[in-house]
Parts: structure tokens; C-alpha cells; sequence
């Protein structure tokens, strides 16, 4: 295939900036539609002054677009208002050749009742729900390549779950006794403004918030439960960090009686040896090796207590926990190289 033609929905928030920069970068892929809902009708370098240089479509409302001539659609759309939309664009069979990445947690969680729990909203796309795929491109890359509604992960799930499923997979930790401590840039919530966000709320700060029910919960638990073949719970608390982008999770779990650190190590390491984008480190891992990568780096270290072991991984939200993601599944879902318009240098200093 040469080039596709690509539309962003939210290409005003942050997930959709993050997208431009990304598909700018894409050999393959042609920006042609930029919508947005209160931002409709300007142009995108109005909101971001620093796109200028490009030529870009200037932003309309989605029932200004033609979607029988794009090929794939990013939804950067806040949830709910994702499944509203694409049940709306997919119940016209004119558009059923769109392929969809979505970044909201409207696709994620496999059972509606689930999305009930922890969304506090009825699923309004159940229809559309058994088609969905749940984007961690490592984990699930098969069925990515052949799916048309993929549901991007989580930006903190998406940190840890690449460590924890290869070693629920093998069995090498005990699976109900996991503890997920996570912190991230305050992008993580958006453009929009909110209270929380402003800079005297965040600078010079950290505070833990949705202690025990954040909704990215829901997810962890389930793509976990799969990977050990049986339910499981764990204790997740996230934190806000008064820096832009990025998230470390720090992550407590016991080791089976029969295993080392070491076999925790060896695990990861043969699991993403062939992997573009994930790297197990000897060292500390540091937001700032990551942020404006599509890398995830995590390290395994043995705790002081028994049997335990101590996993740090960082991503940039944006990017590997957003926007970079959902591009690694679009390559694959046209059969482009994974690494098209993702080998990205990290912003450092
Ligand atoms: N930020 C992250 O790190 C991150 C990571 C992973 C996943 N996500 C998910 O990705 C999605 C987008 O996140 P974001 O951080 O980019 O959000 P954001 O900065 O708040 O942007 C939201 C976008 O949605 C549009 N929008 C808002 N209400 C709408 C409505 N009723 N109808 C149509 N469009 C509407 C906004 O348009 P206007 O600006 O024109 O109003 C804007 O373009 C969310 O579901 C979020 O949970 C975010």
C-alpha cells in the first residue's frame, strides 16, 4: 500500500497534538481531516502556534467530513462521547471500511458491565464492543493486524502491564499480591480546563488521587486476568507529577517460591528482546530517557523482603501510553514497517 489517508477526531486536545507531530514524521500517511468540537472552525496553529509551518487542514465538526474517502480514523475523544460517535459513523455502511484507533477507554474493557462499574455510564456501543481489540501492540499484535476498532490502552495501564503479563503468563509471580504505585505528567488529563491542573494546584507538589478506584483499574485487572488465566485483583494508586509528560510506575508483586530475580529478569528480557520499543535496563529507569519516545523501559530489582521484587517501567503518556501506540497499531494494521514515523529522539534536556 502507498499512502493512507488519515482523519483525527479531538485534534485539538493534547492526544491529537501528540498524533500531528507523530504523523508529520509518517511516510505513509496523509493528514486530511482535523476535527474538533469547541475548537471547530479555527485553524489548528491557532490553539498550537508551533504547527504553522505545515499546511494543515483547519479544524470542523465530524458531520463536516466526507469519511468515505479516509482510510483509518484516530478518536482522541473523551469517553462516551467516543462510543457515541463511532456508533453513529459505522451504523452508515458507507463508512464500514474505516479502520479506528481509538485512545478513549470507551472499547477497552471487553464486558459492558464492566464499563458500567467503572465508567459510571451504560455502554452505548455494545454492538461495536465484540470487534474492539485491545491495542497493547506486544502483547496482542496478531489480533491488532487483522482487527477495524482498536482500543488504545491506557497510558498507565499500558506501563504496567507490559511488565506484569509475561510474568502472570509463566506463572512466575504470585497473582493477588501485586501492587502498582504509579505517577504521572499532568498532560495525562487533557487540555481542558480543570481546576486540579492549574499551575499553583500542581508546581511544587505530588498527591496521590482516585486512591483504590481509578478506572484504569478496570483494565489492568482484566488484560491481567487473561495473562494468568484466572481473576485477579490488585491495589493501583496513581499520582499527579508537577512536570509535563511522562509516567513511572513502580510495581511490588512476590515471586513464586520456585523462582528468582534473576527468572523474573530472564522473562522479560527473551519477551521483549525482538521489540522495537520496550528495553529491560540494568540501570534506573528516568522519565526523561522517554519523554517524546515511543520506548517503554522498565528494570528488575529484588526487594529487601522476601520473595519480592521491585519493577520500575516509564513511558511518556503522550506518546507510548497515547498517540505513538495507536500509530505502532496503524502500522500494523496496513502492514507498514512498526517503526514508521516512531523513531523518535527523546526531548532531552
Ligand atoms: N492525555 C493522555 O495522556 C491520554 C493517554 C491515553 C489516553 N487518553 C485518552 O484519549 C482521549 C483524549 O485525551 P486528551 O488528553 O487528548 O483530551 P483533551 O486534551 O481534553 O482533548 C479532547 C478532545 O476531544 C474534543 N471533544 C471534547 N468534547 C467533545 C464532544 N462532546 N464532541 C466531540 N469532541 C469533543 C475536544 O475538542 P475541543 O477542544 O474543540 O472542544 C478535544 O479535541 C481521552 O479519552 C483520554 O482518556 C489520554
Amino acid at each position: 500500500m502507498n499512502t493512507i489517508k488519515v482523519a483525527i477526531l479531538g485534534a485539538s486536545g493534547y492526544t491529537g497534538a501528540e498524533l500531528i507531530r507523530i504523523l508529520l514524521n509518517h511516510k505513509k500517511v496523509e493528514i486530511v481531516e482535523l476535527v474538533a468540537n469547541s475548537n471547530a472552525g479555527q485553524k489548528i496553529e491557532q490553539l498550537y502556534p508551533h504547527l504553522i509551518h505545515y499546511n494543515l487542514p483547519a479544524l470542523k465538526k465530524v458531520e463536516e467530513v466526507d469519511f468515505t474517502k479516509i482510510d483509518a480514523v484516530f478518536g482522541c475523544l473523551p469517553h462516551t462521547t467516543s462510543q457515541e460517535t463511532f456508533s453513529k459513523l459505522l451504523s452508515d455502511p458507507k463508512n464500514s471500511h474505516l479502520k479506528i484507533f481509538d485512545l478513549s477507554a470507551d472499547f477497552r474493557l471487553e464486558d459492558p458491565a464492566n464499563y458500567q462499574k467503572w465508567y459510571d455510564h451504560e455502554h452505548v456501543a455494545q454492538n461495536l464492543q465484540p470487534q474492539a481489540v485491545y491495542g497493547l501492540t506486544e502483547i496482542h499484535r496478531n489480533k491488532i493486524k487483522k482487527a477495524n476498532l482498536i482500543a488504545c490502552p491506557g497510558c498507565y495501564p499500558t506501563s504496567a502491564l507490559l511488565p506484569l503479563i509475561p510474568l502472570l503468563q509463566n506463572n512466575l509471580i504470585e497473582k493477588n499480591d501485586i501492587i502498582i504505585d504509579s505517577k504521572s505528567g499532568t498532560s495525562g488529563a487533557g487540555r481542558s480546563v480543570k481546576q486540579g491542573n492549574l499551575f499553583c494546584e500542581v508546581n511544587e507538589s505530588v498527591k496521590a488521587y482516585g486512591i483504590g478506584k481509578h478506572r484504569h483499574i478496570g483494565e489492568i485487572e482484566q488484560e491481567l486476568s487473561k495473562a494468568a488465566n484466572s481473576d485477579l485483583e490488585i491495589d493501583f494508586t496513581p499520582h499527579l507529577l508537577p512536570i509535563n509528560r511522562g509516567i513511572i510506575s513502580t510495581i511490588y508483586a512476590k515471586i513464586n517460591p520456585q523462582f528468582s530475580v534473576a527468572d523474573i529478569e530472564n522473562c522479560l528480557q527473551t519477551k521483549y528482546e525482538d521489540e522495537a520499543f520496550v528495553r529491560v535496563i540494568a540501570g534506573e529507569p528516568n522519565i526523561k530517557d522517554v519523554v517524546g519516545t515511543n520506548f517503554c523501559v522498565m528494570a528488575v530489582k529484588k526487594a529487601r523482603t522476601a520473595n519480592k521484587v521491585i519493577i520500575v517501567s516509564v513511558i511518556d503518556n503522550l506518546c507510548k501510553g497515547a498517540s505513538g501506540q495507536a500509530v505502532q497499531n496503524m502500522n500494523l494494521v496496513f502492514g507498514f514497517d512498526e517503526k514508521e514515523g516512531l523513531e523518535l529522539s527523546p526531548l532531552f534536556p
